[in-house]
């Protein structure tokens, strides 16, 4: 039987998160790349990982993704504890990460992208049904590609990062890892690819996005996780952060030019 005081818990504490990292460390030689990293990403969630240039954000998708090994910490996965050894282990697992470079092949068509590596074991390639699939997956998306069967290389910035990440896909995964996906893009392909991000959440993926762009962070974003020098340095839901905050973690300092400027702006308001 519930308990009363259980029936008040909010919704939060009742959820379980689909990903959560605990005391994650990871050094390459003499560089701490991080040091006990917390995480935790729930369904349906969009949690952007923020953090200046070094602060340890790629490292952290590298040990998800299955590149690098943690050197310590905890990783659970759906409930269970994990260790991701290798790429394979960590797509099998339900992770698909979408690198910066995509990794797409600029000769090959739509449907070839999106199936790549997955017509192996000698069967006779279906063409008709991965093309069929390909305009399905494309669809509930609502993803705008002219044809599947155009180059990759002709498709605009937004429109490869579409491809990729709906490849991502294809194998189920339950997180997605988005690292800085608008970042090459102009305002219109950025907003086409911030849609398919609340996408993925109303599919009740976990959706964890790296940027340096706030106004894309808080206008998709869920929960900002900031890394400062391979440390946690706060966590806010977006909807009570100001972006001054944000920069302030991000920085360690609330004395930075663009916080400063920012006070200095709103304290000429107060002051008329
Ligand atoms: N393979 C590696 N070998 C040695 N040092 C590394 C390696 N990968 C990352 N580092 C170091 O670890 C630290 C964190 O780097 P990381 O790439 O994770 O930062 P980041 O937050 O992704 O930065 P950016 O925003 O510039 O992409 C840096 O000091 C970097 O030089
Ligand atoms: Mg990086």
């Amino acid at each position: 039987m519930a308990l009363a005081s259980d029936l008040d818990e909010p919704h939060d504490s009742v959820r379980e998160p689909v990903l959560s990292i605990r005391g994650v460390s990871k050094g390459f030689g003499a560089v701490r790349a991080l040091t006990d990293i917390d995480l935790d990403v729930y369904p349906g969630e969009v949690v952007a990982l923020v953090g200046d240039n070094g602060a340890g954000k790629s490292t952290l998708v590298k040990i998800l993704a299955g590149v690098h090994p943690a050197d310590s910490g905890v990783i659970t996965f759906n409930g269970a504890q994990v260790s991701i050894p290798s790429p394979t282990e960590s797509r099998e697992l339900g992770i698909a990460t979408v690198f910066q470079d995509l990794a797409l092949c600029d000769n090959l068509d739509v449907v070839a992208n999106l199936f790549l590596g997955r017509e192996r074991g000698g069967f006779m390639v279906d063409e008709e049904l991965m093309e069929q699939q390909a305009w399905e997956l494309l669809r509930q998306l609502s993803a705008k590609i002219p044809s599947v069967r155009i180059a990759v290389a002709s498709l605009s910035g937004g429109q490869r990062q579409t491809v990729a990440i709906a490849r991502s896909l294809i194998g189920e995964p339950r997180v997605v890892i988005l690292d800085e996906p608008t970042a090459a893009l102009g305002v219109a392909q950025t907003a086409e690819v911030l849609n398919l991000i609340e996408r993925l959440r109303e599919r009740g993926l976990g959706v964890i996005l790296i940027s340096h762009n706030m106004a894309d962070v808080q206008a998709v974003a869920d929960r900002v996780v900031v890394l400062r020098l391979g440390r946690n340095n706060g966590v806010f839901r977006t909807s009570d952060v100001s972006y001054e905050d944000i920069v302030a973690a991000i920085t360690g300092a609330t004395d930075n030019p663009v916080s400063s400027r920012s006070a200095a702006q709103s304290s000429e308001k107060d002051a008329e």
